[in-house]
């Protein structure tokens, strides 16, 4: 596996491939991002991580100077998974001058949800995804294919969009999220959490599960439903952002009908201490 710093020296090995599959990370690997590296080993003729800590989808207040950064630990992780590049730049590196130019992505897809508790969050990923896709991809001559995570359900609704519209010779595909055995989607934040709020976690997903069986069972009045939902875990010492079922096809509210029709996701995120976790379920 070779691990890379400079966009040159990438850009010079890619040349010698046809169609790269990518996967790209914030590093602080766990068995979701690995499933991921799974996933992308057959769609092409190299398999490619990047890890970049990406400063422009961080809020001043949020945790980008201590987010867990253990390059030696995830090259590891992906030379045992069967990677074959990681391209890890620096900041210097990836931002040599501040980026000005930036991917704004529309407003009904990245105002709500995650962007609306978040904003500026879709921006800053829809920048630095369409950088590190132009690096990747840029010379490659066959389609490229890139693997996001369902657990980040919306970012991936955000970036199909930004490929179709820019008629990006890339693929996107969804990896179905890893969880523990208890049910907590895997994420680098959980390591933030301590013994007690570990075992508290797996409510969230809990919460989405009740949330689709209400649906499921016949109850219309979402409204009621979401705010059982976030109640329950208020009670339990959670601040919730949002806990809401949507349609899956543009995270719109669903109408009756989309209720009687399926293809419908519950998402949420909450806060316990100061661990931010999300997590969803298509149902
Ligand atoms: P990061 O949070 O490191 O996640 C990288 C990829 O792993 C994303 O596509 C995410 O959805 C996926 N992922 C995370 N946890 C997962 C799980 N439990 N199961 C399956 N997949 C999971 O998402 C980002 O980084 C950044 O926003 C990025 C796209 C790299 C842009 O900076």
């Amino acid at each position: 596996m070779r691990v890379i710093h400079h966009i040159g020296e990438l850009r010079q090995h890619l040349a010698a491939f046809d169609s790269p599959a990518f996967v790209p990370t914030m590093g602080n690997l766990h068995e979701g991002h690995l499933s991921l590296i799974r996933q992308a080993k057959p769609l092409g003729d190299v398999t490619v991580a990047s890890i970049f800590v990406n400063r422009l989808q961080f809020l001043p207040h949020e945790d980008f100077d201590t987010y867990p950064r253990t390059l030696q630990a995830d090259c590891a992780k992906l030379e045992a998974t069967g990677c074959d590049v990681v391209f890890a730049p620096s900041e210097q590196e990836l931002y040599p001058e501040p980026q000005g130019f930036k991917v704004h992505p529309p407003a009904h897809l990245a105002d709500m949800l995650e962007g609306h508790f978040r904003p500026g969050f879709f921006t800053g990923v829809s920048t630095v995804v369409l950088k590190l896709f132009q690096i990747v991809f840029g010379q490659s001559r066959g389609t490229g294919h890139a693997v996001f995570g369902l657990k980040d359900y919306q970012q991936l609704m955000v970036i199909r969009q930004m490929v179709r519209q820019f008629a990006l010779p890339i693929h996107i595909h969804g990896g179905a999220i890893e969880r523990a055995p208890d049910g907590l989607a895997l994420s680098s934040r959980n390591s933030y959490l301590n013994a007690k709020e570990r075992t508290e976690a797996v409510q969230l997903s809990i919460a989405l599960h009740a949330l689709a069986a209400g649906v499921l069972g016949g109850v219309h009045n979402l409204a009621a439903l979401e705010q059982q939902a976030t109640q329950h875990l208020t009670q339990r010492g959670w601040q919730v952002d949002y806990l809401t079922v949507r349609r899956r096809l543009d995270l719109q509210a669903p109408e009756t009908a989309d209720l009687q029709a399926g293809q419908l996701v519950a998402l949420g995120a909450a806060r316990l201490g100061r661990t931010r976790l999300i997590d969803n379920l298509e149902f």
